[in-house]
């Protein structure tokens, strides 16, 4: 199964592989032999079939002839640095192994990954899961041959359950009467978030951007627009993954309306009057606010957001 390659000598003849990556580059972080030289994944897989079987029919097989984009660098010692002695040597020679790999911190990890993937890299930072100690590895078991923590996506039977594999905590949310049907596959998870982070409206500071691009029709603007919704977040009125109240909403009823529509003549002797209105009457039967004042994002048609 394991046998010594003659094809180094040729390798390093031709130069091919030997330009070590840069200082600031995942690489560059070991410090390597000096004579240690870039050997080629092919020959790494003369001994480690088992490695290349993993890859095999990915993006990442060994025989797509991957490498560090604009180096010479393998596939397999983009990892496991310059694998010329340990080729030389019969697996006795250097090689980064599984100690000096699994003693890496989360941004160690993710380099591994990165060097290749660029582009995730610059929107990993400050996205949801930096920081989190979860690295590219544990989401995408079914690329990296050292396994990660999750089941990788497709093992599920859609996104949301994915996510939801770690977030257990958000489980119950998904399941309230009112919610965003992420379970049923209505939306994913990945409409208001990114995994991978990056966006700022994906990284979830009270934009209401990532919600009106789905429920457009409240955007406005308004001929009547309400205070009380233009310039508020939508999460001060809703939660967003679920709610046992009608709407997703925080609370029900009206203790929503009067947080900010409570005036001192709303108090039963002296009468319920909002906005010069008496509302005793109107608020007899357990009505709530919004089943008269029924557009409260706006209306174009009614000041008081009666739609009539
Ligand atoms: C001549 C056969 C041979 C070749 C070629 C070879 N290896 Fe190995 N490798 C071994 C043997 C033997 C071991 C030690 C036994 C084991 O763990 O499988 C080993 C161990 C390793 C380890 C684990 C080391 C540790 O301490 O955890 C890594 C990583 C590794 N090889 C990577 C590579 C890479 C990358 C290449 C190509 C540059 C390569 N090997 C080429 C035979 C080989
Ligand atoms: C994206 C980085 C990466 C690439 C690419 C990579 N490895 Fe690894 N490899 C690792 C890490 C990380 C470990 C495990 C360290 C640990 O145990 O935590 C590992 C472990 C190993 C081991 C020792 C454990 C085992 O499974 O026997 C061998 C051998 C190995 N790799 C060979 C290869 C070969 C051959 C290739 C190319 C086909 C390759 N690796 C490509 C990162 C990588
Ligand atoms: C040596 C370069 C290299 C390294 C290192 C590397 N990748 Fe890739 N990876 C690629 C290329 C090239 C592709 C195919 C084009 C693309 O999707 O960007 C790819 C594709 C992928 C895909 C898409 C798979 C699919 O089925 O479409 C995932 C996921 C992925 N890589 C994850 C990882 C993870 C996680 C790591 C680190 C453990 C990693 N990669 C390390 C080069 C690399
Ligand atoms: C929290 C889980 C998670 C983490 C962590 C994660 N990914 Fe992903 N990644 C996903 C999901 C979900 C997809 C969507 C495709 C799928 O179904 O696998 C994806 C897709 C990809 C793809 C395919 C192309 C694309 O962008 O859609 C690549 C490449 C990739 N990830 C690389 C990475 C790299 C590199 C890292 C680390 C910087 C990383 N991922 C970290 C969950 C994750
Ligand atoms: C391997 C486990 C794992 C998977 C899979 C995973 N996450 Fe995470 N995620 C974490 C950990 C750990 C944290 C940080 C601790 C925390 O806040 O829960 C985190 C944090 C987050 C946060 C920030 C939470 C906050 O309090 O600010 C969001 C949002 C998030 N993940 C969304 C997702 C989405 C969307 C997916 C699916 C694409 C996903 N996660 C898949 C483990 C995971
Ligand atoms: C409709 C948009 C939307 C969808 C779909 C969505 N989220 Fe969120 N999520 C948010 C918003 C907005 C917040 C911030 C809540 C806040 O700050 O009040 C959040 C917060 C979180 C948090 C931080 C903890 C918390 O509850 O505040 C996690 C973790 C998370 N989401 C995971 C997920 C997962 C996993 C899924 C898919 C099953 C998902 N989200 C689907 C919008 C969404
Ligand atoms: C990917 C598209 C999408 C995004 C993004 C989105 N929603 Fe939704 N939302 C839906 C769908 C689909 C429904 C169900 C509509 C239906 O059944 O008529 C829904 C329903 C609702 C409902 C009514 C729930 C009920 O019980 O009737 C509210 C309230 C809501 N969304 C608020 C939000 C908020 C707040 C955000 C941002 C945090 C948001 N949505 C982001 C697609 C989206
Ligand atoms: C964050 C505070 C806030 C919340 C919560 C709020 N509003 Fe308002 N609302 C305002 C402001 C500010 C105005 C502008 C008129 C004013 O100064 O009273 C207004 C105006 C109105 C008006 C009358 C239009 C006018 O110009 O006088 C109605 C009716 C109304 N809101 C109903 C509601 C209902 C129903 C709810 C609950 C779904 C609600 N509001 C929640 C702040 C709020
Ligand atoms: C002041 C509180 C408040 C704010 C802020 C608010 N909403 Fe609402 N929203 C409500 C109430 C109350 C209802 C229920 C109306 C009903 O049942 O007739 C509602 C209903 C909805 C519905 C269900 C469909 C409909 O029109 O009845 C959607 C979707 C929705 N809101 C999205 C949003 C989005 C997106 C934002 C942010 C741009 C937002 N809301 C901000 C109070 C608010
Ligand atoms: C049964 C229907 C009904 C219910 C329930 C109701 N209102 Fe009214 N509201 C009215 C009517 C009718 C007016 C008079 C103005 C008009 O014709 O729209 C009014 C007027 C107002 C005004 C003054 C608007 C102006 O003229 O400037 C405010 C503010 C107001 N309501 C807030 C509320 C709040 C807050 C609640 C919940 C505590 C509430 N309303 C519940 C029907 C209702």
């Amino acid at each position: 199964m394991r046998r010594a390659l003659p094809l180094l000598v040729l390798l390093t003849a031709l130069g091919v592989g030997t330009a070590l990556a840069g200082s600031d580059s995942y690489l560059g972080s070991f410090t390597f032999p000096a004579d240690a030289a870039y050997a080629g994944s092919a020959s790494c897989v003369e001994c480690h079939e088992d490695a290349a079987a993993f890859y095999a029919g990915s993006p990442h097989a060994v025989d797509l002839g991957l490498a560090v984009p604009g180096t010479a660098v393998s596939g397999c010692e983009a990892c496991h640095g310059p694998g010329s002695l340990h080729v030389t040597g019969g697996g006795d020679g250097f090689i980064l192994g599984a100690a000096d790999l699994g003693a890496l911190d989360e941004d160690g990890k993710v380099a591994m990954c990165t060097q290749c993937h660029a582009t995730t890299g610059d929107h990993w930072t400050g996205g949801p899961h930096q920081g989190s100690g979860v690295g590219c590895a544990d989401c995408h078991a079914d690329q990296a041959h050292f396994g990660g923590t999750a089941l990788p996506a497709r093992e599920f039977r859609n996104p949301a359950e994915f996510c939801l594999q770690c977030h257990t905590d958000q489980v119950a949310d998904f399941r309230l009467p009112s919610r965003h049907r992420a379970l049923e596959g209505q939306v994913v998870c990945g409409d208001c978030h990114d995994a991978h982070g990056g966006f700022a409206e994906l990284d979830w500071n009270g934009q209401n951007s990532v919600c009106l691009r789905c429920h457009a029709e409240l955007a406005g603007p308004f001929v009547f627009e309400h205070d009380g919704t233009t310039g508020e977040d939508c999460t001060s009125c809703h939660r967003p993954h679920g709610s046992s109240h009608d709407k997703l909403l925080v609370q029900d009823g009206n203790t929503l309306c009067l947080q900010c529509h409570f005036e001192a003549g709303f108090s039963g002797d002296g009468g319920w009057t909002l906005g010069g209105t008496a509302h005793d009457g109107i608020l007899a039967n357990e009505a709530r606010c919004y089943d008269c004042h029924i557009d409260v994002h706006g209306s174009n048609v009614s000041p008081t957001f009666r739609n009539q």
